[in-house]
């Protein structure tokens, strides 16, 4: 029986979120966390709340996706086909859920009508429908979720974005990342604005913080690249400084930050952050991984450990 699943997987910001809308430099890495898209004919008999047909009549993004394959392809889904979503990335924080979403939906809907598997056209239209959802994406959350690995990503211009996927990994003597996940009130788009509003009101000052984090960004690399780990995580507490400044960072988050680093480790925030809440999840490092579960569980954050480096866009299963 017709049968396609295709996978993507979430990614952390290691440096260059927000700045990274601005045309600076962005290092992302994709996780072990991933989202399956299965596509499959629907079984008269046992019909399921995920034909394609009552999805598109929502509203939700996985709805606009799907039109916007239909649009693009000028094709319609048989509105039996069942879609169904099977994810274990945190939603909504900072790990990528709706572009690896975007990505693995477009993915597997091109299996399914029949076109060469190309991820640079999927990658293309993914971003489309990031800018449906986020307004002014840089295109950085769906590369990552296409490519996967340690990623290089600038957007020069709407058309011009350029990449590379780095020839090295994270080294695996590097202390591992925790991540703890302190939750978010706002979307991706409402914080990407915020900063936006405050480039517009004071253009010099928020554009001298994006300059300071390019070089925090190309030390990253560099550090990555020498197996320098004391420098690679002092970077890291300077990125959390400028996205401090940056103001994207909620009260209740620089408080676990400076309780990390009152005990010795590093942590940052990753993705869009987040001020009235939380500030999604955070990387945070120490030799003694346990200190920083103690933290996490005096906060009730949840902590969980992911793999980095992960495989991008995935055929999983292809039965045309
Ligand atoms: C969101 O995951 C990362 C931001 O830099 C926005 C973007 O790159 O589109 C805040």
């Amino acid at each position: 029986m017709k049968k396609v699943t295709v996978s993507a997987p979430s990614k952390l910001h290691l440096s260059g979120e927000h700045a990274v809308v601005y045309g600076k430099p962005v290092i992302l890495v994709a996780t072990s966390k991933r989202l399956y898209v299965t596509l499959e004919k629907q079984n008269a008999k046992c019909k399921t709340q995920n034909e394609i047909g009552k999805i598109k009549n929502e509203l939700h993004y996985l709805a606009k996706i799907v039109k916007l394959f239909e649009k693009k392809y000028e094709t319609a889904i048989d509105n039996n086909v069942n879609l169904t979503v099977h994810s274990d990335i945190p939603i909504g924080v900072g790990m990528g859920s709706s572009a690896a979403l975007a990505v693995a939906t477009i993915g597997a809907l091109s299996q399914w009508i029949g076109r060469e598997w190309n991820p640079l056209e999927i990658n293309e239209l993914a971003f489309e429908a990031e800018k449906i959802q986020h307004h002014n994406p840089s295109g950085g959350d769906n590369t990552i979720a296409t490519y996967g690995g340690l990623l290089w990503y600038r957007k020069e211009l709407d058309f011009l974005k350029t990449f590379w996927l780095l020839p090295f990994k994270i080294p695996r003597d590097f202390s591992s990342f925790m991540l703890i996940n302190t939750g978010r009130l706002e979307s991706t788009g409402e914080l990407v604005q915020i900063v936006g509003e405050k480039v517009k009101k004071s253009t010099s000052s928020i554009m001298r913080i994006m300059s300071d984090i390019e070089v925090t960004t190309k030390q990253i690399a560099q550090y990555i690249h020498d197996e320098n780990e004391p420098e690679f995580l002092g970077a890291l507490k300077e990125n959390q400084k400028y996205l401090e400044e940056l103001g994207i960072v909620s009260t209740v988050t620089r408080k676990l930050i400076r309780e990390i680093e009152s005990v010795g480790g590093v942590a940052k925030v990753t993705g869009a952050g987040g001020i009235k809440g939380g500030s999604g999840v955070i990387i945070a490092v120490h030799k003694n991984p346990n200190k920083l579960i103690q933290i996490a569980q005096a906060y009730n954050f949840p902590s969980f450990q992911v793999q980095l480096g992960g495989e991008g866009l995935r055929r999983e299963q292809v039965v045309i």
